[in-house]
């Protein structure tokens, strides 16, 4: 009787105990700093978001998207192959969806992405005629862009259109349609969404010959009299490895140009790199290795530290030029949605946000919250 009578108040207490702990756990998730709240005198504060996300699935994780951010770019709703998968038929679906969820949640959208060489519409593939083409991309531009024109606050027109010497990336568009494609990619976007704004995006940007090479793109833009207003520095980098001067020489030059700086798509990666070079060239896999990944089980605090360091210190050097930056954005709101789980290498456990697989703050947040509240 009597152990009976202590299984039951072990069990009541057990009990009581976890609702409570399950309570402390939302409350903290709520009582957490919000990242939009502190930036917001300085810059946007945005993440990609995907279709579960906009329809709310997981109830932890959109208290922490409306809480946290105050921009979004679709991480794939909106790119061709989607909205246009067909040579006469668009599907709005998914975008319109996106863009009543940001009315909603009053998130400021960037479209992405008009036109880019990636996840085009297999038709395209087996066009070969200039004309065919020319067809293709103005109809993609007039009906995407003119459709969400005052819903949206802005497109990326054209993504990664350089290679990394700067020259022009081949693509289907530059073969065909010649080296202006871009300028006139802008000029219909123009047109068609003279209330959006009109932006350039690429990773790696911020290395020198990149950059010299997207710096005379936009210039080529400006002087054919077209509106560009704003470059999108989308941000894959290593925790280990972040590029901080070629980072400032860029705010600086780009900034020069009279355009707004972004920051589109960051994560700090902490997996080893199966090349010596940071291309997040989605064209470029490679093969699953142990080795290769390292952390499976969970983030060792060494390099949580690291990369709670590379964080604040970037984020330090974007308060210093908050004039001139308008958006930093995450590629993703926790670790466990980020693509990098999947690239280079396939099924790699890797931890490249602000917040872990249980959407809890990680050391990377405060640190960067830290950097917000100096100023
Ligand atoms: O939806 C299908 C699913 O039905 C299928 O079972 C599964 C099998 O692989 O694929 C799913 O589609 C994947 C899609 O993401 C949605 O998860 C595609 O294979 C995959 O290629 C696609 O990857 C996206 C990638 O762009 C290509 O569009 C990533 O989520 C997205 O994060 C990534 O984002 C790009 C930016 O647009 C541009 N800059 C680089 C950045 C990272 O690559």
């Amino acid at each position: 009787m009597k152990t009976v009578h202590l299984r039951f108040l072990l069990c009541l207490g057990s009990l009581v105990f976890n609702t409570y702990a399950a309570r402390c756990q939302a409350v903290q998730t709520d009582r957490i700093p919000s990242l939009k709240t502190v930036f917001q005198d300085d810059f946007l504060i945005g993440t990609c978001l995907n279709t579960s996300q906009i329809a709310g699935k997981d109830s932890a994780e959109s208290n922490l998207i409306e809480r946290q951010f105050n921009a979004i770019t679709p991480e794939n709703i909106m790119k061709a192959h989607i909205l246009h998968p067909a040579w006469n038929r668009f599907d709005f679906e998914l975008a319109d969806k996106l863009v009543a969820y940001a009315a909603k949640h009053r998130l400021k959208v960037n479209g992405h992405t008009l036109i880019w060489h990636s996840q085009l519409p297999d038709y395209i593939r087996q066009i070969n005629d200039v004309d065919s083409v020319r067809q293709y991309f103005v109809n993609h531009i007039e009906t995407v862009a003119s459709r969400y024109d005052g819903l949206i606050e802005s497109w990326d027109v054209v993504n990664e259109a350089l290679n990394e010497d700067g020259t022009l990336r081949n693509s289907i568009f530059l073969e065909k349609l010649g080296k202006n494609y871009i300028i006139e990619a802008f000029r219909l976007a123009q047109k068609a969404a003279p209330n959006t704004k009109l932006y350039y995006n690429d990773y790696n940007i911020e290395q020198p010959q990149k950059r010299a090479g997207a710096i005379s793109l936009i210039k080529s833009i400006q002087a054919a009299g077209v509106r560009i207003d704003g470059v999108g520095i989308q941000g894959h980098w290593r925790a280990d490895d972040v590029p901080m001067e070629d980072i400032e020489e860029s705010i600086k030059e780009f900034s020069a140009l009279g355009i707004e700086v972004m920051f589109t798509e960051l994560d700090l990666s902490v997996l080893p790199n199966p090349w010596d070079s940071n291309i997040a060239d989605i064209g470029r896999k490679a093969a699953y290795r142990a080795e290769m990944d390292p952390y499976p089980g969970g983030l060792p605090d060494s390099i949580q530290h690291v990369q709670a360091l590379a964080y604040e210190s970037l984020f330090q050097l974007f308060i210093k030029y908050r004039d001139s930056i308008s958006r930093i954005t995450f590629w993703g709101v926790s670790d466990g949605q980020s693509w990098l789980n999947n690239w280079p290498v396939r099924g790699r456990t890797n931890y490249p946000l602000l917040f872990d697989r249980q959407f809890k703050p990680k050391a990377a947040f405060y640190r960067v919250i830290a950097a917000g509240s100096v100023n």
